[in-house]
This record gives structure tokens, sequence and C-alpha cells, in this order.
């Protein structure tokens, strides 16, 4: 989308925190630092100091794969949930770690501002496409081009967490709703990679300087309809590059469990 005013009034210069305006077809700030806009319309803010390898985050393959699994509706009752779970017409919204923009691109519809930022340029450069309401930034979300108190709700989901950064950039009352995998997510596939019964990592709570408000689970099973709806799956999540490719002739077609735990938590 074009960058309309309330979201340049909540945007920071990467490089030395000063407002940003458009000119030129970019992002500039007074100090002279400008960002071109790309053709898909998202701006690139991450510097190249902040990179610690060539192309961070979610690589091509695995974008491209993301996007259309989730395309096939295999999450739709997760992004369904999220979408009711608040009235977000009043609201600033900002996905974190944001993928393909797949549940962002759902809330857009309602909030008055919704701002996509991930580290990988593959993965925002297909959410631009998809979704022309939000804006969309590379950037790292552990140093956010976002100004202080600036934002009403962050969603997080299997993302980082930036715990400092995300105190900084919601406004006081603002709230995160974060997306963990649930003990038996997906644990047919990852009993048929590991050929062992597979032992859930128990989750942590991650944000403890915030107060947590909800937690609610979600679960429920799919039929995966296709081999290629399992590439897809599989390419997607690090079971590709760990055995996922050679297990992909000898799968059968399975019902595989998607389980989810939603927290809902509160800035104190
Ligand atoms: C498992 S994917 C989830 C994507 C999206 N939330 C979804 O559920 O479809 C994790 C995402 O976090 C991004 N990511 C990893 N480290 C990051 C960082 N430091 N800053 C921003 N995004 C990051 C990856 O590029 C990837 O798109
Ligand atoms: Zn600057």
């Amino acid at each position: 989308m074009e960058c309309a005013q309330n979201i340049l009034n909540i945007l920071k210069c990467p490089n030395c925190d000063n407002g940003l305006y458009i000119k030129d077809k970019g992002l500039k700030c007074d100090n002279g630092h400008f960002f071109d806009f790309a053709k898909e319309g998202y701006v690139n803010l991450l510097l190249p100091n902040q990179k610690k390898t060539k192309n961070p985050g979610d690589d091509e393959i695995m974008a491209k794969a993301r996007d259309i699994f989730l395309k096939a509706g295999y999450f739709e009752k997760l992004r369904n949930k999220i979408s009711e779970m608040y009235d977000f017409s009043y609201k600033t919204v900002l996905d974190a770690g944001c993928g393909t923009g797949y549940y962002i691109k759902d809330i857009a519809s309602k909030a008055i501002s919704t701002i996509g930022v991930d580290i990988s340029k593959s993965a925002v450069k297909i959410a631009a496409k998809n979704d022309k309401k939000t804006f969309y930034i590379v950037s790292s979300i552990f140093d956010l081009p976002i100004k202080d108190n600036s934002i009403d709700c962050i969603i997080n989901i299997f993302a980082p967490k930036p715990q400092q950064e995300f105190q900084r950039v919601l406004k006081n009352g603002g709230f995160i709703i974060e997306v963990v995998p649930g003990k038996n997510h997906l644990k047919q596939l990852k009993e048929t990679i590991y050929q062992q019964e597979f032992k859930p990592i128990v989750e942590k709570y991650a944000f403890t300087k915030f107060e947590i408000m909800a937690s609610h689970k979600l679960t429920y099973v799919e039929n995966i309809s296709s081999i290629s709806d399992y590439e897809n799956l599989l390419k997607m999540t690090p079971f590709w590059y760990n055995g996922g490719q050679k297990i992909l002739n000898n799968l059968n077609l399975m019902q595989i469990t998607f389980d989810f735990i939603i927290n809902i938590w509160r800035k104190k």
C-alpha cells in the first residue's frame, strides 16, 4: 500500500530515529537517510549492520511454501479465531514476524492501520503483493523502526519474541496476541520424521514483563489432501532441512493435528 499519514506518524528512521516523510518514491528523514519503496509497495528499513547473514529470515523456498500452504486453508480456524478475538476497529495493529501476511491481512479490513514487519525480504515481498491495505516493512523486530508508545496491539505468531522492544512500541494498556505451538502440533509429522514417539517441548511463557490476561487452546485435525500440500508444509518448517526432504516420497496421506496456544499479554 501507499504509506498513509497515520502510518508515517509512527515510523522512525532506523539510522537516526528521526521521523520519516515521503520523498521521491521513498521515505526520507531530515538527516538525508533515504529508503525507496519497492515496486510491490513495501520498504526495506533493515540496515546492512543489522544483518547477520546476506538474506536473513525465511528464505524464498520457505516463504513461497508458507504462502501456498496457508492459502490452502489449513490455518483458517486459527486466523478466524484471532480476527474475531477483539474489536480492532480503532486500533493500530503490528504483526511482528508477519511472514506472508496471512493473519494481518484479515485484520486490515477492520483496523485503522496495520503494519507487517519481517526480516525476510522474500516473505515481505509476497505479503505486499497479497495485501494492499497493510504497510509492510523489512526489518528486524528486535530493532523496530517504530516510535515509542504508538501501537495498540501486536500479533506475534510462531515468531521470535523481543519483549523489551514490544514494551517500547506498545501504548500503555496495549496488548500482544501471541501464538505458540501446542504440545501436539504436527505430531504425526514429527513422529514420521524422527521415527520415534514424539516428546513435546513444554512451552515456557515468554513475556515475563507483561501481565497475562488470557490463554486459549485451539486444536483440530485436518486431512492433508495432496502430496504437494505435504511438500509445502514440510518446506515451511525446519523439518525440510532435517530429513523432511527424504521422507516426502514415502509419506502416506494422513490426518495431521494442528494445536495452538493463544496467549494475550497486557503491557503493565
Ligand atoms: C515460522 S514463521 C511465521 C510467519 C507468520 N507469523 C506466520 O505464522 O505465517 C517465522 C517468521 O519470523 C521471521 N523472523 C525471524 N527472525 C526475525 C527477526 N529478527 N525479525 C523479524 N522477523 C523475523 C521469519 O523470517 C519468518 O517469516
Ligand atoms: Zn535518519
